[in-house]
């Protein structure tokens, strides 16, 4: 096979690669893809050779409609907006990257392998001893859309209805149509051909808060969006009332909001009608958050020091709100108070009797020494006393 004919092969595929001859041993796992990108946008190359011994990557770049002209490209080039990140293990793994297009980034992207020794020797073809893979990156102007970047709903609990609107001012080639996002999920029934959209919120509650985004589809071009921020101040949605726990148990205590941004959460103690920042010395007291939620855990619950009043407290830039949670955390004890109870009404059933008892005995004697007729019960009686007695006496 004429090493010639390969390479021409490799110029006119364009995107496909061909092992050359004398690089037998390294060949593409991946190689990278042609892509259509819009103007401040980025992309990713992902090129991964295997080879025996490990092959050296490179990157090569040539100007639209100038494929003889490759250039290296170096991490960094370009202002900085070119990153190169190669890894070398069994394979040889480089992933180029270019933020911030510009319509000048638009070309041929050549990913390049090759373990041969002589690789980097000048007297040798680097069409023979390289082989390589080529993408087509072409980058797009950005249309233009009309949008508001920011409403913040009222804190009134007056309602008046928001409307979003997306306009596309400059189109390069036609749009296909558009629909509206909240939170990164499609909202259903939105999809227009129109060149403006229009979303209504009639009775917006803190729960359409969010990051809302209209999106256009194009034919042959990427799609275009634009980012509308609907501010509103935090409600706290969910939370415990009161958490009752023993002593030496964990407790976990929490709050859920709406609202946006997400805010930034604390807890603290509410002490009388002060607060006190929660004493974490003890290590005992771990506090996570996650945008819309909070939790407190207390492990080893102490119930000396922690029973009370814990509040949870959202703030973010339009407002704030806050929440109590009653901790209660009983003794050790708790759970044997009704077995005590019982044990404590025996024991002084016992003692009332036994007083009881001692009190009677002078009016037994007399009783025995009185002559009165109907006395055999009374004296029956006696003698079940006298059992009892003794019973107790021992
Ligand atoms: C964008 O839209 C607003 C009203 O929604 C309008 O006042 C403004 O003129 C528009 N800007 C452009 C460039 O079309
Ligand atoms: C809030 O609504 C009340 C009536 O419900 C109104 O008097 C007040 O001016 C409104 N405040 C704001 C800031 O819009
Ligand atoms: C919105 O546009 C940005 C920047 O062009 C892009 O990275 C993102 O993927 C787009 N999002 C959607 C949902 O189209
Ligand atoms: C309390 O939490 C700690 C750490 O998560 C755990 O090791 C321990 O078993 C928990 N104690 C109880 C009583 O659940
Ligand atoms: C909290 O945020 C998550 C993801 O960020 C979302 O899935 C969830 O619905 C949100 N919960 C509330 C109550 O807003
Ligand atoms: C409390 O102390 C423990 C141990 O030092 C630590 O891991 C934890 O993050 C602290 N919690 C808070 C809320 O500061
Ligand atoms: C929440 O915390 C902020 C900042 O510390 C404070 O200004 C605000 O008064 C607190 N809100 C409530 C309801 O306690």
């Amino acid at each position: 096979m004429q090493p010639n004919a390969a390479m021409m092969a490799v110029v006119l595929l364009g995107n496909l690669m061909l092992p050359l001859a004398s690089a037998q041993n390294a060949g593409f796992v991946k190689s990278p893809l042609s892509e259509t990108k819009l103007t401040g946008d980025t992309f990713e190359l992902y090129c991964d050779v295997v080879g025996n011994p490990t092959p050296e990557i490179q990157w090569w770049y040539a100007e639209v409609n100038r494929a003889e002209s490759f250039k290296q490209l170096w991490d960094g080039a370009r202002k900085r907006r070119v990153s190169i990140n190669t890894a070398y293990g069994t394979n040889g793994v480089s992933v180029l990257g270019i933020t911030r297009l510009t319509l000048e980034d638009s070309g041929t992207y050549e990913c390049r392998a090759s373990n041969d020794p002589k690789r980097n020797d000048l007297r040798q073809n680097p069409a023979m001893t390289w082989i390589r893979a080529q993408a087509t990156i072409s980058v797009l102007q950005k249309p233009k859309i009309n949008a508001s970047t920011e409403i913040t709903l009222s804190t009134n609990s007056s309602i008046i209805p928001v409307i979003l609107q997306c306009s596309l001012t400059t189109d390069h080639t036609s749009h296909r149509e558009s629909f509206w996002m909240k939170n990164g999920q499609e909202i259903p029934n939105t999809r227009t051909e129109q060149r403006t959209t229009v979303h209504r919120i009639p009775k917006p509650r803190a729960d359409d808060s969010g990051e809302y985004l209209c999106v256009y589809t194009f034919d042959k071009a990427p799609n275009a969006n634009a980012t509308t921020k609907v501010n509103a101040k935090p409600d706290i949605t969910g939370h415990k009332r009161s958490e009752n726990k023993n002593e030496g148990e964990n407790a976990t205590l929490y709050c859920k909001s709406v609202g946006y941004p997400h805010p930034i959460w604390t807890w603290r103690k509410v002490d009388g009608t002060s607060y006190k920042d929660i004493d974490n010395s003890t290590g005992r007291f771990f506090i996570t958050k996650r945008d819309n939620y909070t939790e407190l855990n207390i492990l080893n619950l102490d119930i000396d020091t922690d029973p009370g009043t814990y509040e949870c407290n959202a703030t973010n830039e339009i407002g704030n709100t806050a929440e109590t949670t009653i901790l209660r955390v009983r003794s050790h004890l708790a759970p044997l108070w009704p077995f005590l109870g019982v044990l404590a009404e025996i024991i002084i059933l016992v003692v009332i009797i036994v007083v009881y008892e001692k009190r009677k005995r002078p009016d037994d004697i007399i009783d025995d020494d009185e002559p009165v007729g109907p006395m055999k019960t009374n004296s029956t009686n006696n003698h079940k006393d006298k059992n009892i007695r003794q019973r107790n006496t021992k």
